[in-house]
C-alpha cells in the first residue's frame, strides 16, 4: 500500500522530529553582551552552599564578573579567607533576562570552573520548582568528571533504560520526590567534558535540542577533530540532523515533555559545598583535604581557577 500525499507529509514531519532539523539565530551573546542578556540573583543558595551571591556592583568592584572583547568571565572570591561564623565565599548567580521553551542553544566556553569545593552549574528552570521542570546541561562537584546532564521534574516522568545516547543514564526517575531529587541523570562518556581536563583542552561546545519530543544534549571537546562547522563557528543557521548521537538523550518515550517542562530561564551559578559538593562522602571520594567547609573558608588562593569564561552563548528557534 502507497502513501497519500498527506501520510508522506505526516511521515516526514514525524523522520524530521525524530532526526533533528534546522534552526535560526535568535540571541548572538558574548563579552559584555552577557550583562544585557542575564540578571544577577544575590539570593540565598537554594541547595546550601558555603557561598555568598553578590549583585552587579560587588560583582563588578570585586571583578567577579568581567567582559572584554569575546570574553565572559564569571568567577568566585580567590583572595579572602573567610570567617566561619561570616558569610560564605563570594561568587556570582546570573539568570537569563529571555525565556525559552522549544529551542537549541550552544554555549562555548573556554575554562569551567575547577577546585576542590566547587559546584558549578549551567542548567534551565522554570518557575514553580519542580512542576515545570529543570535541565541541568553543565554539572559536577569537586573536579570529578565527566560532565552529568540531569533532567528534575514532578512525577509521572520516566525514561526509557535503553536509548539512544553515548552517555550512560545513573537514574531514570525524573521526578525528584522519589529519589531524593537526583532525577534523571546521564554520565556522558567524554572525560573531557568536565573539570581540570575540559579547561585544559581549552574547553568545548556544549549544546542543547529541546522539542516536545526529545531533549538533547551534545558535548564537542575543543580537542575534538570533527565538530559540526555550524556548531564551531556558531553559524546563524544550525542544523541537529547533523550532529550525529548526543550525550544524554531523553525522548517523551514516558514523560509528556510539554507537560512537565515550561518556559526556562537559563541559570549560570557557582557554588561550593552545599547539599552535593559538601556532602562528607562524596568530598572524600574526590580526595579533597580537609572538610569541604574548612577549605573553602581558609584556602582563598584554591579558587583562582574557579571561574568560567565564556566565548559566546548563540540560541536557536
Ligand atoms: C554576534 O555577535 C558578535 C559580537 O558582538 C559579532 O561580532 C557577530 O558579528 C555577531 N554575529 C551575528 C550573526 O550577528
Ligand atoms: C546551582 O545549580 C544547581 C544545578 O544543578 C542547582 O541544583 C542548585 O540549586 C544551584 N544553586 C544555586 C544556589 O543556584
Ligand atoms: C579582572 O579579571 C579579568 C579576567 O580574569 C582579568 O583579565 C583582569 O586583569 C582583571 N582585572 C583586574 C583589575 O584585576
Ligand atoms: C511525544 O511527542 C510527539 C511529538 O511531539 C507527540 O505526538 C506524542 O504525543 C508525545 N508522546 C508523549 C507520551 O508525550
Amino acid at each position: 500500500m502507497g502513501f497519500s500525499p498527506f501520510q508522506a507529509i505526516l511521515l516526514f514531519s514525524y523522520v524530521a522530529l525524530a532526526l533533528g532539523a534546522s534552526y535560526s539565530q535568535t540571541d548572538n551573546i558574548s563579552g559584555s553582551g552577557f550583562l544585557n542578556a542575564f540578571t544577577y540573583e544575590a539570593i540565598a543558595d537554594p541547595t546550601h552552599g558555603r557561598v555568598n551571591y553578590v549583585g552587579a556592583s560587588v560583582a563588578s568592584s570585586e571583578n567577579l564578573t568581567y567582559a572584554s572583547g569575546d570574553h565572559f568571565v564569571l568567577r568566585a572570591d580567590y583572595k579572602k579567607t573567610l570567617s566561619a561564623s561570616g558569610a560564605g565565599r563570594d561568587s556570582v548567580r546570573l539568570r537569563s533576562n529571555k525565556q525559552y521553551t522549544t529551542a537549541v542553544m550552544v554555549f562555548n566556553m573556554r575554562h569551567m570552573p575547577q577546585g576542590c569545593g566547587t559546584w558549578p552549574a549551567v542548567w534551565t528552570v522554570g518557575g514553580d520548582w519542580p512542576n515545570q521542570g529543570e535541565v541541568d546541561i553543565l554539572e559536577g562537584v569537586n573536579d570529578q568528571g565527566p560532565n552529568q546532564a540531569t533532567l528534575h521534574t514532578n512525577s509521572g516522568c520516566t525514561m526509557p533504560g535503553s536509548r539512544s545516547q553515548t552517555g550512560n543514564a545513573v537514574g531514570n526517575n525524573c521526578d525528584g520526590a522519589v529519589t531524593n531529587n537526583a532525577g534523571c541523570g546521564v554520565k556522558f562518556a567524554d572525560a573531557r567534558s568536565y573539570g581540570p581536563i575540559f579547561n585544559h583542552q581549552g574547553g568545548g561546545w556544549f549544546a542543547i535540542e529541546r522539542t516536545n519530543s526529545f531533549i538533547k544534549i551534545w558535548f564537542w571537546s575543543r580537542a575534538e577533530t570533527d565538530i559540526p562547522a555550524d556548531v564551531r563557528n556558531g553559524e546563524t543557521t544550525v542544523n541537529t540532523a547533523n550532529w550525529g548521537t548526543p550525550g544524554a538523550y531523553f525522548p517523551n518515550t514516558s514523560c509528556s515533555l510539554s507537560s512537565h517542562f515550561g518556559p526556562h530561564n537559563i541559570i549560570i551559578n557557582l557554588t561550593f559545598c552545599g547539599d552535593f559538593a559538601g556532602q562528607s562522602s562524596v568530598y572524600r571520594a574526590s580526595g579533597c583535604p580537609s572538610t569541604c567547609i574548612d577549605f573553602v573558608n581558609n584556602n582563598p588562593s584554591a579558587f583562582e581557577d574557579a571561574y568560567f569564561d565564556f566565548q559566546w552563548l548563540k540560541i536557536y528557534g
